[in-house]
């Protein structure tokens, strides 16, 4: 379930962070990050968490540094079946069609720049040269992903982040993008859901533990 869905948000997910060492083993898709603290990503549907976590513990990263994303429609059931491992949080695979997106312009007195790689597009929000707001999204064909959406929280509450969800919106259909797809905090769902996006999914995120030996 919501196969093709997860693959689009890890793909766009990569691009957006410079990821490009990926491939396919088992059902999992396998993200070499290479981070210190996330080595590595194991990203699998729910059917497929077991092989995912055979992965995770039998790698040979550092305890702490392998890390998990599920998609997992009973999230609850999942988080208990990798007990071995620690539970981060939970997010939600929220996707839309992009035409369905709902505009909000920028509210003044702040003012919104776009900058663009060839497949990543970012937004900055200023207020008087201070940055109160950024995002970004990642277009892969008709695919596009929503990252690292934030608003200082001075900021708050003022209509920042659906002006910076319109303009990624916005430009990812001028290149021909038709569908987003991206992974939601809790105060991030409640964001998107105002702006026309459904829930696909729950996400479990976990890393092998700290503390217990392998
Ligand atoms: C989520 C976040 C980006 C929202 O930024 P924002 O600029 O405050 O959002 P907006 O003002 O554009 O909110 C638009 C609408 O979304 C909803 N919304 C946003 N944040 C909300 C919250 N914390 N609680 C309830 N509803 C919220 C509301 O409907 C809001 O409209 P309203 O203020 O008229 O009621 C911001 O809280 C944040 O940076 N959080 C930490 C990082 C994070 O979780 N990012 C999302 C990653 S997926």
């Amino acid at each position: 379930m919501h196969d093709e869905a997860l693959n689009r948000w890890q793909r766009g997910w990569s691009a957006s962070r410079g990821w490009t060492d990926f491939q396919c083993i088992d059902d999992v898709t396998v993200v070499r990050i290479g981070e210190p603290e996330r080595r590595v990503e194991y990203v699998a549907t729910e059917q497929h968490a077991t092989a995912a976590a055979h992965l995770a513990l039998t790698d040979c990263n550092p305890p702490g540094t392998s890390w998990l994303t599920i998609a997992a429609g009973a999230a609850d059931r999942v988080a208990a079946d990798l007990r071995p491992f620690e539970i981060v949080r939970t997010e939600w695979l929220m996707t839309v069609r992009l035409a369905d997106q709902v505009s909000y312009p920028v509210p003044p007195p702040y003012s919104l720049e776009l900058s663009a790689t060839p497949s990543v597009v970012e937004a900055q929000v200023y207020e008087y040269g201070e940055i109160a707001a950024t995002g970004r999204m990642a277009i892969l064909h008709t695919g596009a992903v929503a990252d690292m959406i934030q608003t200082d929280p001075a900021h708050r509450r003022r209509g920042l982040a659906r002006a910076v969800m319109t303009a990624l919106g916005h430009a990812a259909r001028c290149r021909s993008a038709t569908t987003a797809y991206l992974a939601a905090s809790p105060d991030g769902r409640r964001l998107y859901k105002c702006l026309g996006w459904t829930t696909l999914t729950p996400l479990v995120v976990a890393r092998t533990s700290l503390t217990s030996s392998r």
